[in-house]
């Protein structure tokens, strides 16, 4: 019995040791991740403020876009801001069914048959920029499901896209997308961001968010899991391992106000920068005042 308690000591102290530095190296990685600047924090900070400052301008230019995917989570809260803000002159929402949607006369939504794209070939017609939120998952429509929209659909629209007038086009891939990975996710996603790149779109935007934070309304069990874990992590580190999708839709649309590079991949804490409403851009920056409301 004796014997017993005391193996029950070792046992509970090295599980507590055990947990501790588990959770000590979590939290290490976490604020690391959150410290970190992008590849090049400076320029997206500037771009962000450029954006801000350009709106007007851009406005008056008559600009037009196009958004796929745009009854998805993250290409709902696209419309939502595009609505918003009114950046553009006209939006045309390319999908496969009508939603019901309360936005301003310059949406419109096409709906299309994306097996027989070549005859809807018209949707993309006099679009300088187009966002791509397209998506399924394996779950929803196994595998060559998932390649067929995740890969081909974003491929054969960015064709007639470029065809016509589109200038730039933006895509929402993944953080870890990569040609080389062995997962089917992420190989996916990085074989369509290098489809992209040698189409030479005037610009090509690629970003990579993280978890996406949203109350989705599709049942999605072990997404819905890992969002609840990572809520406390979103709350205390925002910019390390989540993306909320306002965060997500507010990076592309300030980024397509301003001047890039042709081809541009932005990770998850550029995405925050870009956005203008998260972390990641130095405080003083955030805290000064923009140009117009500076006196003397
Ligand atoms: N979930 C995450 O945490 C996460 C993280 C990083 C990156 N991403 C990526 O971010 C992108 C956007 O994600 P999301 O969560 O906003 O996606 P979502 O809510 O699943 O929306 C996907 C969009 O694609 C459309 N779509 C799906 N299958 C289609 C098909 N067979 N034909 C035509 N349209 C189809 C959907 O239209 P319907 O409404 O008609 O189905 C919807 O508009 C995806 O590429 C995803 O892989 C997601
Ligand atoms: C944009 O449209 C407005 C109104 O239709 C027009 O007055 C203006 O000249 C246009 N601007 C450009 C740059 O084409
Ligand atoms: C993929 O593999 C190729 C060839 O081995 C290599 O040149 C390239 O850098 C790899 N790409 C990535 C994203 O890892």
């Amino acid at each position: 019995m004796k014997f017993l308690w005391f193996r029950c000591d070792i046992i509970i102290t090295s599980t507590a040791l055990a947990v501790a530095v588990i959770a000590v190296a979590l939290a290490g990685f976490l604020i690391k991740k959150e410290l970190d600047d992008s590849d090049n924090t400076e320029r997206h900070c500037r771009m962000t403020d450029e954006a801000l400052s350009s709106l007007e301008r851009f406005k008056s230019e008559n600009h037009t876009a196009f958004v796929l995917g745009y009854s998805g989570e993250v290409g709902k809260a696209l419309v939502e801001e595009l609505n918003q803000l009114k950046v553009f002159k006209r939006v045309v929402l390319i999908g496969r069914r009508q939603v019901p949607l309360s936005v301003g006369p310059e949406f419109e939504q096409r709906v299309v048959d994306f097996e027989n794209l070549d005859d809807h070939k018209d949707a993309f017609k006099d679009l300088d920029m187009g966002f791509c939120c397209l998506g399924t998952t394996r779950g929803k429509s196994g595998v060559p499901g998932f390649i067929r929209v995740d890969h081909d659909y974003v491929l054969l629209s960015a064709e007639i896209a470029k065809a016509h007038s589109c200038k730039h086009f933006s895509l929402v891939s993944s953080q870890g997308a990569n040609k080389n990975s062995s997962f089917l996710y992420p190989r996916t996603k990085g074989q369509v961001e290098e489809a992209l790149k040698v189409m030479h779109f005037d610009r090509l935007s690629i970003y990579r968010p993280g978890l996406l934070m949203v109350d989705r309304q599709e049942s999605r069990p072990m997404e819905a899991t890992l969002r609840t874990l990572l809520r406390p992590v979103s709350y205390f580190f925002p910019t390390a391992v989540t993306t909320p999708v306002k965060v997500m839709a507010l990076a592309m649309i300030n980024n397509g106000m301003v001047a890039g590079d042709k081809v541009e991949v932005y990770d998850n804490k550029a995405i925050h920068q870009l956005s203008g409403i998260s972390k990641g851009c130095p405080m003083k920056r955030s805290a000064s005042a923009p140009e117009s409301t500076k006196t003397k």
